[in-house]
């Protein structure tokens, strides 16, 4: 179905969703526009990765739409959802490389799906993409090592240009900076940041890293208790007065504050 250029990528129209008693999305609403970073923030088991789930069709709303890329994803069969999930990929899912293949091969793998599928590109085709998104996230010197010698953050990105290799319309990145250190979440962040804007993607990145909302969000979705407490511009998020949106401003800017000379 064709797309027109304003209509928003995707869309949470009044969605809700319960696992048997218990209610994890209540009226959501929000939107994601073609090219904007949206970042989906609020405490663990809030449904943050519940809502990713949504866009991939992995789960169907009890009431409410979802639309992506033009479609109402909750009422696709599973055929057309396998479009989708082509169109929109995540990037951590299963978070895991292929531990047996090097980082070039694991870059080279959704192409080498698609050689398989479609018949379009060859070898050498393959070959030079994968160095071009190895060098996009600064890993060319890594081409061939395996995943258990990087470090965590390395990891992640190959993760990211392996996404990117399968040239989706949307990124959906869950929780891309926790377990890693402070240091390395900055990278982390560093590189999502840089991607965004040399490829203008649409991006979900769902996080409890308020810095990491600050760095990359255009807007934002704030759940509390399954319900959205704020959606908008980051930069009006500080004046929301909803008490858990204050306790996560308070809370990251408390250490900053405590260093700070008096
Ligand atoms: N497939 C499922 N079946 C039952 N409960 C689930 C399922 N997926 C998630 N939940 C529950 O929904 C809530 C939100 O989960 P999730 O979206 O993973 O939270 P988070 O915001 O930390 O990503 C949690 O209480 C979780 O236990
Ligand atoms: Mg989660």
């Amino acid at each position: 179905m064709p797309m027109s250029d304003d209509q928003p990528y995707i869309r949470f129209i009044h969605v809700s969703k319960a696992f048997g008693d218990t209610p994890v999305l209540d009226d959501v609403s929000f939107e994601v526009r073609r090219g904007e970073m949206l970042v989906v923030l609020g405490r663990s088991g809030v449904g943050k990765s519940v809502t990713l789930k949504h866009i991939m069709g992995f789960l169907r709303p009890d009431q409410g739409e979802v639309w992506v890329a033009g479609q109402e994803v909750s009422s696709l069969p599973e055929e057309a959802l396998l479009e989708v999930r082509r169109r929109v990929t995540m990037v951590f899912q299963s978070g895991a490389l292929f531990d047996s293949l090097t980082v070039a091969e694991n870059v080279a793998y959704p192409l080498r799906e698609r050689a398989a599928r479609e018949h379009t590109i060859g070898e050498e085709e393959i070959q030079a993409r994968v160095d071009e998104l190895l060098g996009r996230v600064e890993l060319s010197e890594s081409r061939d090592l395996m995943p258990s010698s990087l470090s965590t953050g390395m990891k992640r990105a190959v993760a990211i240009a392996r996404a990117l290799a399968a040239e989706p319309e949307c990124l959906l990145y869950d929780e891309p900076t926790t377990m890693v250190d402070p240091l390395m979440a900055s990278t982390v962040g560093d590189l999502i940041l840089k991607l965004k804007r040399q490829t203008g993607l649409t991006s979900v990145v769902v996080t409890h890293d308020m810095r990491l909302a600050r760095k990359l969000a255009d807007r934002v979705v704030f759940l509390v208790d399954g319900r959205v407490a704020f959606f908008g511009p980051i930069a009006k998020l500080d004046a929301c007065e909803d008490p858990m949106v204050q306790a996560f401003i308070y809370l990251d800017e408390k250490p900053l504050a405590a260093v700070a000379p008096s």
